[in-house]
């Protein structure tokens, strides 16, 4: 998971070992780790997606749909999450999986500063 994240600078670096306080799915091929999802409910009804990221060679084969669908199966309310504005494949990634653009966070990242935009996923 920490190959993936370094080789993925669009997406939050975080230490891999605080991924054990919340949820989350990996996806495998072989003995590899593909990709992974990382994800905690709030308050038992909506849900917060913190990082999701693909290995560069298993990109465009479907493996972070397949984790978000395990996700989105589940019966959240509400998911919720924030992108980078200049993160236009996770923006149109999203987008594909039913996600709506709620509104602009300004000054929301650091290194480099960037607006997020908030995406939201309302279940039926
Ligand atoms: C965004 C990311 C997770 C997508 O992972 P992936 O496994 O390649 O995505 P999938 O193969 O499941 O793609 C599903 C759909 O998303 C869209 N999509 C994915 N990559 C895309 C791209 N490069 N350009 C346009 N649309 C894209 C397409 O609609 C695609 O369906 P299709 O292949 O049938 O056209 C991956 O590019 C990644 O790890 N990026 C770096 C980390 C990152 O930005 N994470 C998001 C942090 S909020």
């Amino acid at each position: 998971m920490a190959d993936i994240q370094a080789a993925s600078p669009e997406t939050a670096s975080w230490d891999v070992a605080g991924y054990l306080a919340y949820d989350f799915r990996v996806s495998q091929c072989g003995p590899r780790v593909a990709g992974f999802l990382v994800s905690r409910t709030i308050g038992g009804e909506e849900c917060e997606l913190l990082n999701l990221a693909v290995a560069p060679e298993f990109r465009r084969q479907g493996i972070a749909r397949g984790l978000l669908a395990a996700l989105l199966a589940e019966a959240h309310r509400a998911v919720f999450l924030e992108v980078r504005e200049s993160n236009k494949v996770a923006r149109a990634f999203y987008k594909s999986m039913g996600f709506q653009e709620v509104t602009t966070r300004k000054g929301y990242y650091q290194s480099p500063p960037e607006a997020a935009i908030v995406m939201k996923f309302h279940s039926c």
